[in-house]
């Protein structure tokens, strides 16, 4: 067996740590490791080189994926995929690791189906938005730093009695804003998967008003249903003038950095799990963290099925607000 690894679509803190367990478990096995860069391009591309055990040293602790990544049109096509396998086989490529979201899972169920190479996926994105694990690569990293600079912004919005609203990542999904709300004692947080929040807000700012609360932070999801933090500042000044409102959107600061100590754990237990998986014949399945143990899950569903959100963090963050 020859194992090549990539990193595909939305970078997240963690992944080098993946890929440096991944050469190292295939290094300890006397597998063959093959770095592909830009993660499907680089296989259209033949963007393929070795990697020993020393190309990973140093690595553990950076942000961002030394393999690069992209999201490429091309291997939706039949003569990209075409192309991929056959610059895999010209390097005797057998199996494949994937680290990313949903969509390069689902580019990888595709081939794998197609070509009949084993996948191990290796759940990577800041979103925590992939079903069959509790939690992603990169997701505790993101939202410890959009929690440091939302503290950041509490000090000046107590400074200066303002409303803030602070948008944080996630298109279709409210993990980070609902953790990072809760952390932060938001007075409020906007998720995409919840309706009708925007209501429940204007009560707590109506709340807030008449007990003269000083300091508010409403933490935003980029996703949720208004459109995002700019488009809710302006309701919210419409409907409440004596509020001074500003805007802070975090943007891609929350994809980088050096991981933190869960990720860099989580990412080995993953990348170890992955290529012991391969090399007992396990083809199409996800490393998970499930209930704080490693277990193997079909990347099937991680395409099909979408986690739900957390009900009772919803309640609580309601209730510690109030
Ligand atoms: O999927 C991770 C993510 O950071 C989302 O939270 C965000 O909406 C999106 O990627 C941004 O993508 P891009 O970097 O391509 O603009």
């Amino acid at each position: 067996m020859k194992i090549g690894v990539f990193t595909s679509g939305g970078d997240s803190p963690g992944m080098n740590a993946a890929i440096r367990a991944v050469v190292r478990t295939a290094n300890h096995y006397n597998i063959e490791c093959y770095g592909i860069r830009y993660g499907y391009q680089g296989m259209i591309d033949n963007d393929i080189v070795k990697l020993e055990s020393n190309d990973v040293s140093y690595t553990i602790d950076k942000g961002g994926t030394f393999l690069f990544s992209a999201r490429c049109m091309e291997f939706k096509t039949d003569e990209g995929r075409k192309k991929a396998f056959e610059n895999l086989q010209a390097h005797g490529i057998t199996a494949l690791v994937a680290i990313g979201g949903d969509g390069t899972f689902r580019g990888a169920r595709i081939f794998s189906d197609e070509y009949n190479i084993p996948v191990i996926g290796i759940p990577g994105t800041i979103d925590n938005d992939i079903a069959g694990t509790d939690v992603t690569l990169g997701y505790d990293t993101a939202s410890n730093t959009a929690m440091e600079a939302i503290d950041k912004i509490r000090d000046t919005s107590t400074s200066h009695n303002r409303l803030f609203l602070v948008e944080v990542m996630g298109r279709d999904a409210g993990d980070i804003a609902l953790r990072c709300g809760i952390a932060t004692g938001a007075l409020g947080i906007l998720i995409p998967e919840m309706e009708g929040d925007l209501e429940l807000l204007y009560e707590s700012l109506e709340r807030a008003r008449l007990r003269k609360k000083k300091s508010n932070i409403v933490v935003v999801a980029e996703g949720e249903e208004s459109g995002g933090a700019l488009l809710v500042s302006k309701k919210i000044s419409e409907k409440f003038p004596e509020y001074e409102v500003r805007v802070t959107v975090l943007g891609h600061i929350q994809r980088g950095g050096s991981p933190t100590v869960f990720d860099r754990e989580l990412a080995s237990r993953m990348g170890v799990l992955a290529v012991e998986a391969l090399r007992s014949g396990q083809k199409n399945q996800m490393a998970a963290l499930v209930d704080n143990k490693m277990q193997l899950v079909p990347l099937e569903r991680a395409v099909t099925e979408k986690p739900e959100i957390n009900l009772e963090k919803i309640r609580m963050a309601m209730v510690l607000s109030s």
